[in-house]
Parts: structure tokens; sequence; C-alpha cells
């Protein structure tokens, strides 16, 4: 499978006057042509600072080091103009809140219009003619009228189909989609996510897809990275994971096994290659004791450990490397213990 982006080694450290902010703190994976991967994690885990930091739009004070390899060029080396081309024609960007992300001045018509003529030199009656097409196939109804709205006109759910119009309309070879629905009551959501999942087909687009619900990692990825603390703590086939929680013969990362059991009442077995259909309950990760630990602030040793009910003395000593289980499943942990159903 042809490799469309290759992160490796990747920090993003935020300097802040209260100290160095480890958002991202040594992330490698890749995306490959025509899949749909997922990023999960709890909140401040640096999911959207691993997104940001693949399209450089980070804070000033945000030090990048590693390789994001596009196509085997690597993005950190681009200058401001070459990631302007990039953003948008090869890699876009779904933002969690439409409302912030639009310009409130300006119809929804003339923005999409404006990501056509910044990206291809094309008239601006052939953008229009465009821009109508793609909110035709992102499922807005009558889209010449939606054209002419602004966005304090149109819900929610509206909103974010214009976005995701306006992240289409180029073509990007990649989509990121961060927290695309979570603003989204969730019957919008998974509507959006079907809709995301048929562009990705049509357009034979790559996509990230971050989130935090695991619904939404089992119904639309094929594979799927789970981060903790700024790490990976573990990426896997979407199904591998989904039916290891059934069988206790299995390794999973006792973080990734904490997040499928806060939420024990979805039947994820149901995750196979060909795509399950999206299940409508959708729940927040809330119960594993603990918080994440503030990325100032980390201690020596296995980032889960205060959390983990695993950990031994070597766990709050040493970190524990990535290890293969299998071709495509890989484990931060030193102490795996097979499941137990009691
Ligand atoms: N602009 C910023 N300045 C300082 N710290 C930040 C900034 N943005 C994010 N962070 C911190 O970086 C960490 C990772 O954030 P983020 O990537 O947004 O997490 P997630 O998307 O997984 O919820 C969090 O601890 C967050 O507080
Ligand atoms: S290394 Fe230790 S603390 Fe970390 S997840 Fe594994 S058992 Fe838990
Ligand atoms: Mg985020």
């Amino acid at each position: 499978m042809e490799t469309l982006l290759n992160v490796k080694g990747l920090k993003t450290h935020i300097h802040t006057p209260e100290g160095v902010v480890r958002a991202v703190d040594g992330v490698d994976f890749e995306i490959n042509k025509g899949e749909i991967v997922g990023i999960i994690g709890e909140s401040g885990c640096g999911k959207s600072m691993t997104a940001l930091s693949i399209l450089r739009l980070l804070p000033s004070k945000a030090k990048v080091s590693g390789e994001i390899l596009y196509r085997e060029n690597d993005l950190l080396k681009y200058s401001p103009s070459q990631m302007r081309e990039i953003r948008g024609k090869g890699i876009s960007m779904i933002f969690q809140d439409p409302v912030t992300s639009l310009n409130p001045v300006f119809t929804v018509g003339n923005q999409i219009c404006e990501a056509i003529i910044l990206h291809q030199k094309i008239s601006k009656s052939a953008a229009v003619e465009k821009a109508i097409e793609m909110l035709g196939l992102c499922g807005l109804p009558s889209p010449e009228e939606q054209f002419n709205r602004y966005p304090h006109q149109l819900s929610g759910g509206m909103n974010q189909r214009i976005m995701i119009a306006m992240s289409l309309v180029t073509h990007p070879e990649i989509l990121i989609a961060d927290e695309p629905t979570t603003a989204l009551d969730v019957t919008i959501q998974a509507q959006i996510l079907d809709l995301i999942q048929h562009l990705q087909t049509k357009l034979t687009m790559s996509v990230l897809l971050i989130t935090h619900d695991l619904s939404i990692i089992s119904a639309i990825t094929k594979r799927v990275i789970i981060m903790y603390a700024g790490k990976i703590v573990e990426y896997a086939r979407t199904n591998q994971i989904f039916t290891a929680v059934k069988n206790p013969a299995s390794l999973l990362h006792p973080y990734t096994r904490g997040l499928i059991n806060s939420i024990p009442n979805i039947d994820f077995t149901s995750a196979k290659d060909e795509s399950p259909p999206l299940t409508s309950v959708s729940k927040r990760l809330n119960t594993i004791p603990g918080v994440v630990p503030n990325p100032m602030d980390i201690l020596a040793g296995c980032r889960f450990h205060p959390r983990c009910p695993n950990a031994v003395q070597r766990c709050r000593e040493i970190e524990p490397e990535i290890r293969l289980y299998g071709e495509d499943h890989g484990i931060r942990c030193f102490e795996l213990r097979e499941y137990s159903t009691s």
C-alpha cells in the first residue's frame, strides 16, 4: 500500500512562561493511500496538537522536531508559502467547531469559492459552479440557495457540512478531521460521519479521524492509534482492538482496555473490515479513575502508571518502548496480562 504520510519521532513542545508543555512527545505513524486511520485518547492527550503539527498551524511558541514526510518530502522543512500550497490541495483539515472556523461576515458560498481560487487557476463563475456542486455532494438541500447564506443563518450540522465542503472542494489527498462531530447531536453526528465515509470512497482520500468517541472509531476506521499523555501507547487494526475485548487470551494496553470498559453497553464485536454501520450510541470516555497528567509535569516511568491497575515498581522508574505483537499491533507496556473475565 502506498504511504502518503509518514510521521517520525514527532515532538511538539510549547514553551510557556510556566514551563515547557510536552504536548506531543515522540509520535510515529503512517497513513496509507485511501485508508481511514483513527486517533483516540482522552482530552489533553495531544491529538489536536499532532494534527496541527502536520499542517504547521501551531502557536508561535511551539517547537516542533522529528519528520513529517508527505510523499517523502519533510513538511517541517517547507517554507510558509510551500505550506500554504499543501494546506487544502494536499492535506486539509476540518475543525471541531464550525462556528469559530467560518467567517461570519461572508456568505458560505464566497468562503468556499475563495478556497478554490486560492489553489486553482479558474474563473469566478467556474468556482461558483464547483462550490455548488460540492455543497450538493455534502448533502445540503437546495445548494444554490445555501450558497448565498451566512453561517449564522444555518444550523450547526449544516455549517459542519459547509466546512467539509470547503475542505474537500480542492480534492485533498488527506483529510484530517479533528472531532468533526463533537459539537453536534447524535443523529447529525451519524449523518456527518456517513458523509465523510461516503466522500472518502468517492474521492479516494485518506482520512485521519481524531475523536474521543470509541463508537466513531469502531464504525469508520480501519486502523486505530491510541494516544496517552503525548505518546502513542497502542496501535492496531480497529477490529483487532474491539474483538480483543471479548477474548480473555488477547493482549491490550491497560489504557485501551480502560477506554473500552468505560462504555460497557455497546457491542463492538460487529467491527470488521467491511465498515460496520455506525452505532447511534455515543458516549464520552470518563470512567478510568484519575486524570491525564499535565504535560508540563510528566513523571518518570510509564506515563499511565498512576492510573494503571497492573503497575509494578519498574513502571514507576522506566518508560516502556512500543513492542510488536503481530504485524500491525504495537503496545507500550511492560506488564501485559491476559484479560480476566471475572
Ligand atoms: N496553545 C497552547 N499553549 C499551551 N499548552 C497548550 C496549547 N494548546 C494545547 N496545549 C496543551 O497541550 C496538551 C495537548 O493538547 P491537545 O492536543 O489539544 O489535546 P487533545 O486534542 O488530545 O484534547 C494539553 O495539555 C493542552 O493543555
Ligand atoms: S508499563 Fe506498567 S504502568 Fe504502564 S501500562 Fe504497562 S503495566 Fe501499566
Ligand atoms: Mg483536541
